[in-house]
């Protein structure tokens, strides 16, 4: 595993808090933001968008893939080298079960920072999903 160097953790933790305060979330108030970094160095951030239609939602870590895909950012030969989630009031918040499945598909190596229990955890995404499914 790359150790990433504090300097670059601090950037990712500032813009995934600063993505959480752009959460849409009327209907939980539970405001979520995710940066990544890709393996070509850029950082792309997201937030969760909810809808009246619960099912909807789209969680923040989703959409900062989305948002990366569509901007060039991340590819077939572009992963993600590490992604940071936090909830904006600072509850614990690891990626659910459906985005751990989308960060696998960009790098069994991406180290995913999360705070848990009042404390920053970092994990790589092979161990939060293990055996993940790829084509
Ligand atoms: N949420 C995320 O954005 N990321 C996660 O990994 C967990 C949950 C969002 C979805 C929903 O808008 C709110 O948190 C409560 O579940």
């Amino acid at each position: 595993m790359t150790k990433l160097p504090d300097e670059v953790k601090n950037k990712l933790w500032s813009a995934a808090e600063a993505a959480s305060n752009q959460a849409y979330a009327p209907y939980s108030g539970f405001h979520v933001g995710a940066a990544l970094l890709t393996t070509e160095g850029e950082i792309v951030s997201g937030c969760n968008v909810e809808n009246s239609s619960y099912g909807l939602t789209n969680c923040a870590e989703r959409t900062a893939v989305f948002r990366a895909i569509a901007e060039g950012k991340l590819s077939k030969g572009v992963g993600i080298s590490a992604i940071a989630v936090v909830n904006r009031d600072h509850q614990s918040c690891s990626p659910c079960g459906a985005c751990r499945q989308v960060l696998a598909e960009f790098g069994p190596d991406a180290i995913v920072l999360f705070e848990y229990d009042g404390k920053r955890q970092e994990t790589p995404i092979s161990a939060l999903l293990p055996s993940s499914f790829l084509l």
